[in-house]
């Protein structure tokens, strides 16, 4: 059965694309490299056990998208390609909506005429805002504060529609907490072109002496002061794409959206005491003003991850931290 990811060189797209393959499915990947590399997709077929087909192609490229659904007959896409980066979203809104939101319209644009009509969308936490209490329920209200949020609420909206539209289409909209770890191999991790972001990442750089750690603020309303997510590793999150698509197969026509994470949450501050009790190092750390749109607590609440999919997360913080170094020092 062929399954398109898109944007499966990336972070998340590389592991799960091994777990479909190691359970039987056959890959098709589009992606652009805007934030991956080429040589990762050797070691996804590596890992995997088998070869895929790979299209560098653009998702804003309708006729390169058509021409995927041409060449190959596709059951079902799975839709990572996005730009991710929030404080980056806010200083290029445009190109961000451009990306994120003209991408996903093409790849509806190109599966519709096609007749492939299921899909599994990567939404985000950050479609919950600021929540009024934790753990966070799918029911809970949407609000987006910065762009990157909108083009993950807009998406989420347009798959809505089309399910109202036609009753062929099935829409997974799986809303991941904070991904974290690599692959236990060492070969495949979150490995973005330039600076990254979020806090694993920045965490091992520090580690290895390449950049001072700030910590975001200690005046939050938590156990410590620091703000506390619910960190879920990425082999985990890859199990729940193939969970999700197993569902997607079987399950009634429509939208559905589903929280992966692991039910708890771990402040700024744990998760530092967790990295360098794991790895047996001493990080360099300061403690520093609060970010700016950062919220105080965000978990999940997985139920109904755990009663539609059958999944739940299995590996731990220390999991979570070895691998990250793990990978980190196999990069150099
Ligand atoms: P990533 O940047 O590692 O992977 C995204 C991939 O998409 C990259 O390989 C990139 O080259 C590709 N891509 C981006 N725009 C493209 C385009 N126009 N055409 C073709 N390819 C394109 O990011 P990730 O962490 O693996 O995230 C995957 C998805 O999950 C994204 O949609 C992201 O918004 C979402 N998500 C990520 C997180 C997180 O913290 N990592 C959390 C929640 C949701
Ligand atoms: C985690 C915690 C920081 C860096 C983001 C997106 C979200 C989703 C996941 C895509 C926060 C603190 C961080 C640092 C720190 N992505 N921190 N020092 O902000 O929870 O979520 O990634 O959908 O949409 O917003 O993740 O890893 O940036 O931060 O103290 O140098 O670490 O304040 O509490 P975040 P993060």
């Amino acid at each position: 059965m062929k399954i398109l990811v898109t944007g499966g060189a990336g972070f998340i797209g590389s592991h799960t694309c091994v777990e479909l393959m190691k359970s039987g499915y056959d890959i098709v990947i589009a992606d652009n490299f805007c934030n991956s590399k080429r040589e990762t997709i050797g070691r996804i077929e590596e890992l995997g056990g088998k070869s895929l087909r790979l299209y560098e192609a653009d998702m804003l490229d309708l006729e390169a998208l058509r021409k995927i659904f041409a060449e190959n007959d596709i059951c079902a896409a799975i839709h990572f390609a996005a730009l991710k980066a929030v404080g980056e979203s806010v200083r290029q809104p445009v190109r961000y909506y451009h990306n994120n939101i003209t991408g996903a319209l093409n790849l509806v644009t190109a599966m519709n005429d096609a007749g492939c009509k299921k899909i599994i969308f990567s939404s985000s936490a950050t479609v919950y805002g600021d929540p009024a209490t934790v753990p966070i329920k799918e029911t809970f209200p949407l609000s987006a504060a910065s762009p990157y949020a909108q083009t993950k609420l807009v998406t989420e909206n347009l798959l809505r529609d089309l399910c109202v539209s036609d009753p062929e289409w099935t829409c997974i909209l799986l809303r991941y907490f904070n991904p974290v770890g690599a692959h236990e191999s060492g070969l495949i991790g979150e490995d973005p072109n330039g600076i990254p972001n979020n806090l694993m990442p920045l965490v091992v750089m520090a580690a290895q002496g390449k950049r001072q750690l700030k910590v975001f603020g200690n005046d939050y309303p938590t156990r410590d002061g620091t703000c506390i997510r619910d960190y879920i590793h990425v082999v985990d999150l890859a199990q729940g794409h193939v969970a999700a698509l197993n569902y997607l197969k079987k399950c009634a026509p429509g939208a559905e959206a589903i929280n992966l994470g692991s039910g708890s949450g771990s402040s700024v501050l744990e998760i530092l005491n967790a990295f360098e009790k794991a790895v047996g190092v001493k990080l360099p750390w300061e403690m520093g003003e609060r970010r700016p749109g950062d919220v105080p607590q965000l978990y999940a609440d997985p139920s109904k991850a755990k009663e539609l999919l059958g999944w739940e997360t299995k590996l731990t913080l220390e999991d979570m931290c070895l691998s990250s170094w793990n990978f980190a020092n196999r990069q150099g």
